[in-house]
């Protein structure tokens, strides 16, 4: 019994330390773990998506690293109608939001386990992210490349370099933290 207790406890903690060394690598290999965007900024971001989505009737919805599922999964729901699709490269997030969405059964949410620097976005109305500066330089230069369907980007905390915002909303919390709205249009370089 004791023996068995002991491969139990093991086995656990084996399962612990794949978890925490999976989330090690990958935060420091993408340069963000995947935490959360905070329940203000979520609000915040889908009063944002229920403007564009006035402007923006088809075309997906596409979360610029999904995480846990926590964005792409309320936006699914939310939205049935719209297609909504949520790039993450962590291997356990991805795991774990994919299996929330067979559970849920949102047969309009589409989760790849993809790069979306290299991603087609051109079927994106709508993009949305919570990432960091040199990140939002990179999709800033992508889409200096305007992606046919790309009309509007939504960025928690990060503004996107060289583009002008077409709305903030500054958060209610300790920092007063803004979330972006720009939209996008084929820029002259
Ligand atoms: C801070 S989390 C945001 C999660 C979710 N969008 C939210 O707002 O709750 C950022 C996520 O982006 C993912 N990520 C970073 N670079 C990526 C890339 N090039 N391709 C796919 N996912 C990436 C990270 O693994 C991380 O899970």
């Amino acid at each position: 019994m004791l023996i068995f207790d002991f491969f139990l406890l093991l086995f656990f903690a084996l399962i612990v330390l794949f978890i925490t060394v999976s989330i090690i690598y990958n935060t420091v290999k993408l340069g963000i773990s995947p935490m959360p965007s905070s329940n203000k900024a979520y609000l915040a971001m889908m009063q944002l998506i229920d403007e564009a989505g006035l402007e923006t009737k088809a075309g997906s919805i596409i979360d610029l690293g999904s995480g846990w599922g926590n964005f792409v999964i309320r936006i699914a729901k939310r939205h049935p109608q719209r297609t909504v699709v949520g790039y993450e490269l962590s291997y356990l997030p991805w795991l774990i939001s994919s299996l929330l969405k067979k559970l849920l059964g949102l047969k309009n949410l589409t989760l790849h386990r993809q790069d979306f620097y290299q991603a087609d976005l051109s079927s994106a109305s709508i993009l949305v992210c919570y990432l960091f500066p040199q990140a939002m330089e990179k999709i800033s230069d992508k889409l200096h490349l305007k992606q046919a369907g790309v009309n509007f980007l939504i960025s928690n905390n990060f503004a996107l370099p060289a583009w002008q915002p077409y709305k903030t909303i500054q958060i209610d919390d300790f920092y007063k933290s803004p979330v972006y709205l720009y939209k996008i249009y084929k820029k002259q370089r």
